[in-house]
Parts: C-alpha cells; sequence; structure tokens
C-alpha cells in the first residue's frame, strides 16, 4: 500500500469511527450519563386540565419502578418548556424566568434546559437520597432560582407555577410527587454555584399505593358546580396566554370555575387509603403544613366578593387540629360573599402596577392572611424567611387561573400590587392580610 492509499484508507478509518461514535452517543449518554443529553419529544397527554386539578395530591410513597425518559421528558417540559411559538408553560413573574431545576438520576445530577429540552451533566454521583432525604424516589427534582435574576418572593411564585405543572403532570401519568419545603435548602449538600439558591425539593416516582378517586361533588351551593373542559393538560399547557389589556364578559360558570381552580377543593374524594396522606379531599393547590392561608377577592363590575372555598373547613381553625379535617372528605359549602357593591375596578387598577386592567370584566386578588401562618397548634410559618413558601403557594394559584383561563378562551395575567394599603382599604383587610398578586381575567 503505497504512503497515499494508506493515509486514505486511514481518513476513511477515522470518518467511519467518528460516525458510528456519533450514533451511539444517545445510546451511552442514556447508560453511562456523564455527558449532556437530548430529552424525547414530550407525549401528549389527553386527560383534561380539570382531571388533574381535580386530583391533584402529594404522593410521599413511591416504588423502585423506574420513570422512562418518555415521562421525564413530559414531565419537564411540563414543568417550564417552551411552547411551540417560543411562549413558555409558566409566567415570568415581573418578565423575568429565574427557576432552574435540577434533575437528580441514579448516576449523576443534571440540570434541565428548557430551551434545548435537555439534560445538562452538573456533577457524577447520586445525589437521590442526600437531597431528596424526606422521601426515597427514582427521580428528585430539585427546585432553585438564579439570585441574580429575582429574589425569593418572585422566584417562589415562579417555582410554585412550575411545582404545580409537575404534580399535574405527573398525576396524568400516573406518577406522584410531593412539594418539600426546607431551610436551610435540602439540595445545599450538592453544592450548586453561589449564585444560586434552593428553595423545594420533589421526589418523582410511580405511586405504592395506586391513585383512586371517586366523583362525588357533594356541593352545597348556589355557584355553578365544576364541569370538566374538553381541553387536555397537554393542550393548556401549550395555549396558555398572557395579555395586559382586556374587554368581554364572563358567565357565571366561567367567573365561578376560575375562581374555584385559585383555591377550591375537588369534587372527587381521594380513596387511595396513602400511609402518609390522610387527606380525602385535596384542593387545587398544595400548601405548607396544609395550613392554607390564602383568602381571594373577586372585583367585578357589580361588586367586590371574598370567595369562601369550603364553609366545614372553618372547623380546622375551631377545633385546633394537628392536620386539615379535610380527612373525612367533608360536603363542599362554597358561596361568593359581598364585601362591598358596586364597581371599584378602576380603584384597584389603579393601586397596581398595572393600570390598564381596569376593563377586565373580572379581577381576582390572592391576598396572604399572615396570622393563619402561625396557627398556635403547630410550627409557626410567618417569619420572613418562610415568605418564599407562600409566594410558591400563591404562584400554584396563580397558575391554574392562566390555565382554566385558556380552557373558556380566555387570559390572564399575573399583575404586581403598587399600593399594598390602597388595596387593603378597597377590600378593607386588616394589616396582616397581604396583596400579592392581582389576576385580571378577560377576552
Ligand atoms: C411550600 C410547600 C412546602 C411543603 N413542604 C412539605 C414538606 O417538607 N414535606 C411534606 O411531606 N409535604 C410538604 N408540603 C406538602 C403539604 O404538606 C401538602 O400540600 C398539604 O398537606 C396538603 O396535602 P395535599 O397536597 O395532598 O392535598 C409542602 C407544600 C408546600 C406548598
Amino acid at each position: 500500500m503505497s504512503q497515499k492509499q494508506y493515509w486514505k484508507k486511514g481518513l476513511v478509518c477515522v470518518l467511519l469511527a467518528f460516525c458510528c461514535c456519533m450514533a451511539i452517543t444517545p445510546a451511552l449518554n442514556a447508560a453511562e450519563s456523564s455527558e449532556d443529553y437530548l430529552l424525547p419529544p414530550p407525549l401528549h397527554v389527553s386527560s383534561s386540565l380539570e382531571t388533574a386539578m381535580f386530583q391533584r395530591m402529594s404522593v410521599r410513597e413511591f416504588t423502585t419502578e423506574p420513570v422512562t425518559d418518555d415521562e421525564l421528558s413530559t414531565v419537564l417540559w411540563a414543568a417550564c418548556g417552551y411552547q411551540i411559538d417560543g411562549g413558555r408553560t409558566i409566567a415570568g413573574i415581573n418578565g423575568t424566568y429565574a427557576g432552574i431545576i435540577y434533575v437528580l438520576k441514579e448516576d449523576a445530577a443534571y440540570t434541565y434546559d428548557p430551551w434545548n429540552h435537555s439534560l445538562v451533566f452538573f456533577k457524577a454521583g447520586d445525589w437521590r437520597n442526600i437531597v431528596g432525604w424526606q422521601y426515597e424516589a427514582p427521580i428528585q427534582l430539585g427546585l432553585c432560582y438564579n439570585t441574580t435574576k429575582a429574589d425569593a418572593k418572585f422566584a417562589g411564585a415562579e417555582l410554585g407555577q412550575i411545582g404545580q405543572n409537575i404534580q399535574f403532570m405527573a398525576n396524568a401519568l400516573g406518577l406522584g410527587t410531593v412539594v418539600c419545603g426546607q431551610t436551610p435548602p435540602a439540595i445545599d449538600p450538592l453544592g450548586i454555584p453561589e449564585s444560586q439558591e434552593g428553595m423545594i425539593v420533589m421526589p418523582l416516582g410511580h405511586p405504592l399505593h395506586p391513585y383512586d378517586f371517586k366523583h362525588r361533588p357533594l356541593w352545597l351551593s348556589l355557584l355553578p358546580r365544576v364541569q370538566s373542559s374538553t381541553l387536555s393538560l397537554s393542550d393548556a399547557l401549550e395555549n396558555r396566554t398572557e395579555h395586559s389589556s382586556f374587554t368581554g364578559e364572563l358567565s357565571r360558570a366561567m367567573l365561578s370555575q376560575i375562581v374555584w381552580s385559585t383555591y377550591g377543593l375537588s369534587p372527587s374524594l381521594d380513596r387511595s387509603e396513602q400511609e402518609l396522606n390522610s387527606i380525602h379531599r385535596h384542593r387545587t393547590v398544595p400548601s405548607a403544613h396544609g395550613y392554607y392561608p390564602f383568602d381571594i377577592y373577586v372585583v367585578t363590575e357589580k361588586s367586590i366578593s371574598y370567595y369562601q372555598p369550603n364553609l366545614l373547613i372553618k372547623v380546622n381553625t375551631l377545633i385546633n387540629v394537628s392536620a386539615p379535617i379535610d380527612f373525612i372528605g367533608l360536603p363542599i359549602l362554597t358561596y361568593l360573599r359581598v364585601v362591598k357593591a358596586g364597581d371599584h375596578r378602576t380603584e384597584l387598577a389603579a393601586a397596581s402596577a398595572e393600570p390598564t386592567i381596569s376593563s377586565a370584566p373580572a379581577i381576582l386578588v390572592i391576598v396572604l392572611d399572615v396570622e393563619r401562618t402561625r396557627p398556635q397548634w403547630h410550627d409557626d410559618l410567618s417569619g420572613e424567611q418562610f415568605r418564599q413558601f407562600w409566594y410558591f403557594e400563591a404562584g400554584a394559584s396563580t397558575h391554574n387561573v392562566l390555565l382554566e383561563a385558556t380552557a373558556w378562551d380566555l387570559t390572564s395575567t399575573i399583575v404586581l400590587p403598587r399600593d399594598t394599603g390602597a388595596i387593603q382599604s378597597l377590600l378593607r383587610l386588616p394589616d396582616e392580610c397581604l396583596p400579592l398578586f392581582l389576576m385580571p381575567v378577560g377576552s
């Protein structure tokens, strides 16, 4: 063989070897997982948006069955992925996206890159039981944020939306998860960069006790019953929009259902007999220690009203129980109580960061009652160091509004209060009740 032929053959071999390497790289990556790798396209989930809301619950016990790459891909896309037209499945608070998801697998820790829908290698080793020490699961998701982009409160509200999507999509896929919040953050041993801060850990896996929901509305109210739309969870996430100017009118059914989505109780009863979850009638959002310290107000052309998700849950505060009374699956005694008659939308909008929202047919106000975060019978979570968790819960409620508005061909957006005192006086709120977000809803 001449030297020329030798080099030619050598080059062909090198090219062939390179091509072979490229072909098997994803397989190697999936097997060894010491590199970044692309996730498969997310699955389309056809169960309805409301089914996901009806069946949202905390799962704390998991089997050892692995979570497939298809399932992980779908959960992560739902969490904070990109829509086809470039929008996102969650709203950035104040126009910023600061959330970062660490994905802890058996072999290594990764971060989720929503733009490329890929996992980016962070550190080798099995960190799952260190970070996710509360509950053992095949995958642990660490919800963190970039401290140069948002403070803990706004990051909390963004992570609340992400957590809500993870819980909805996990449930729709037959997987389970629970929001675990700790201070100092449970992710700290992983050694994340200094510009990042951890907030929440969510184990992800197959529930040890399978879901078992029975539709038992037991609805005692003049408000229209909540109903399931034909919109799938995947389509709701793909099609959700945010707008800053609004028109149109809302029917009673629309208003009632959108208000319910913020903080209402499920018309379905949980019969799954989880050892680590005794609640039978869950709400549309999770709450740290099950305190549920928020009040929702609805401001329309006619009045300002207070939303009572279920009068019977007042029993919780009366008998000082250490866990929510919803473990017996109480009937739902729900209503809107008028606090002030007349059209106060312009005053409310003027006290917000976006006065143009006054044209919205309804503006919801999400109010934190700090007093309810320090019950006598359990931990006091009213301090500033815990406030991020309440923003997380508020973020989950705002997200439900954006999704439920989509089901009615409506839109919404998350608006910040500008003059808290003016809103408190308009809604007749005491000092310890803090309006965190406003949600205009309309066409
Ligand atoms: C910010 C936040 C922090 C939470 N932290 C924990 C936690 O550390 N461990 C846990 O088991 N559950 C935690 N939860 C879940 C709540 O306990 C749960 O949502 C509540 O009891 C209602 O139960 P459900 O979600 O099954 O309806 C947390 C929820 C939120 C919103």
